[in-house]
């Protein structure tokens, strides 16, 4: 896809944070957490056990969500990311692991601008919580 002009480029969180690339990064560091850290586990048994599908998906998802191109959405018209969580039992514990390994892994890969790096982590970790059922 071309690379809109500058004054073309919309005033959007994917933007601000450096579009495809850092979302890429975002996705990787996270997936690269919860393959390694125990704390981690939990969620990671979740997940299959080839994890490049999500590493492919989850950035494309965050690229929409955040204001740049929605080619997941396209790809998934009706997809709600609540309904493709509910065949996951996901308690308050696994949520928060996955707050925490996304908040990582911005701060990690993608601290700056700090605002909207800090918006980022906080608004997914409150999707994420959102999902949990006691
Ligand atoms: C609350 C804790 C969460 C858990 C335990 C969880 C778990 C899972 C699992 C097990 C899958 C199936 C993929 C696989 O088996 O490898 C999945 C898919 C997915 N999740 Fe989550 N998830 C959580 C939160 C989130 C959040 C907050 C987002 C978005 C910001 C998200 C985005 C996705 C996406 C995009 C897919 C793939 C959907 C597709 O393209 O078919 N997840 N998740």
């Amino acid at each position: 896809m071309p690379t809109p002009a500058a004054e073309q480029i919309p005033d959007t969180p994917f933007y601000r944070l450096g579009g495809h690339a850092t979302m890429e990064a975002i996705c990787n560091r996270f997936y690269d957490l919860m393959e390694s850290e125990p704390e981690y586990a939990e969620l990671r048994a979740m997940h299959a056990a080839d994890l490049a599908p999500m590493r492919q998906s989850l950035p494309l998802f965050l690229a929409g969500w955040s204001g740049g191109p929605r080619d997941w959405f396209a790809a998934n018209p009706g997809r709600c990311m609540m309904s493709i969580h509910k065949p996951f039992t996901i308690g308050p514990d696994v949520a928060g692991q996955w707050a925490e390994a996304m908040k990582r892994a911005i701060a990690d890969v993608a601290p700056e601008p700090a605002d909207m790096a800090r918006a980022m982590g906080e608004v997914l970790e409150n999707l994420a919580r959102g999902m949990a059922r006691p």
